[in-house]
């Protein structure tokens, strides 16, 4: 629209440079005088720009172990972040934190992210947790296909999923831990066909701030995962062989969503913990 409105003018700038909008949104100078030259600058109307849209991304519960370190990868590749939670802001105090927009809400009551989704171009969400059965299901599975259907409303390009790998046994003493976690994957697989991507880690270690406290977690988790992502087929072993997956870091994890979230590029679907370690190791 720009370019034509350029064309229909009869004269021409000096110097011009015109920008022209890609698919993408980027802006590209097609370089100089190619209007001719005697445009008299009184005659050109006046043509505003509009800048390219901006990536946002959303971490629905940004302010927890695995969404804060989300949110310093995603600040550390200068996107513009949020976070959406029901207490809000994290209580980290590093630098990262103060640039990320904190917002209070709960998944399991939708009106309250509707604000927080406004304007967004991507969601990974970390919202997961314990405790009995029904809430096991509620937090995992309901509250998580709320945040879905409400991204899928607003027109969200890339959605990704913090799931998590089989542990076959303990899947039963977990029932409403897993079924709620598949029941998102299988919601956002249908809203989100080639734009959802689902990770299954299985132990995730790094450095967890419980309180004012710092859990080294890597402490064990490190070495098992040294010995056991080279060991994939002792998961494999009939009813205690997924308790062999291999843990895997945080900043990996953190690595991988990132990229899920920003890359049209990056392969819809199920990731594995293997999958993931193999990310990482060829993306450096
Ligand atoms: N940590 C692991 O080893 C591991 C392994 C495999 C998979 N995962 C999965 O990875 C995800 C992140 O795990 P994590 O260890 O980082 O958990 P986490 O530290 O407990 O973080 C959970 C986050 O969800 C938010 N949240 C909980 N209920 C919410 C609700 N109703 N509405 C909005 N926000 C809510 C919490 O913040 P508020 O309390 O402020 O709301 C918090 O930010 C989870 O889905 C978990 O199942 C974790």
């Amino acid at each position: 629209m720009i370019m034509s409105r350029l064309l229909r003018s009869h004269s021409s700038f000096p110097s011009l440079h015109l920008m022209t909008m890609s698919k993408n949104g980027r802006l590209f100078s097609t370089g100089s005088n190619m209007l001719g030259e005697s445009l008299k600058s009184a005659e050109a109307e006046t043509v505003t720009v509009t800048p390219p849209p901006t990536e946002k991304l959303l971490v629905l519960g940004g302010n927890g172990f695995v969404g804060s370190h989300i949110c310093r990868e995603a600040m550390e590749r200068g996107l513009t972040v949020s976070s959406l939670s029901r207490s809000g802001r994290s209580s980290v105090h590093d630098s990262w934190a103060d640039s990320v927009v904190w917002h209070q809400g709960d998944l399991l009551s939708p009106n309250s992210m509707k604000h927080a989704m406004n304007g967004v171009t991507s969601v990974i969400s970390c919202v997961g947790g314990f405790g009995s059965n029904s809430h096991m299901h509620r937090i995992n599975g309901t509250a998580n296909i709320n945040a879905i259907k409400a991204a899928a409303e607003q027109c969200v390009k890339r959605y990704v999923y913090i799931s998590a790998a089989d542990f076959g046994l303990i899947n039963y003493l977990l029932k409403g831990y897993y079924e709620g976690k598949r029941a998102t994957e299988k919601e956002l697989l249908i809203k989100f066909p080639y734009g959802g991507v689902i990770l299954r880690p299985g132990f995730i270690h790094g450095t967890r701030q419980v309180g004012r406290m710092k859990l080294p977690l890597s402490l064990i988790g490190a070495p098992l995962e040294m010995v056991l992502r080279y060991a994939k087929v002792l998961t494999r072993i009939p009813l205690v062989g997924p308790l062999f997956t291999s843990p895997v870091n945080v900043t990996s994890v953190a690595k991988v969503a990132v990229r899920a979230a920003m890359d049209p590029a990056f392969p819809p679907g199920i990731l594995d913990v293997y999958g993931i370690l193999q990310y990482v190791e060829k993306s450096g």
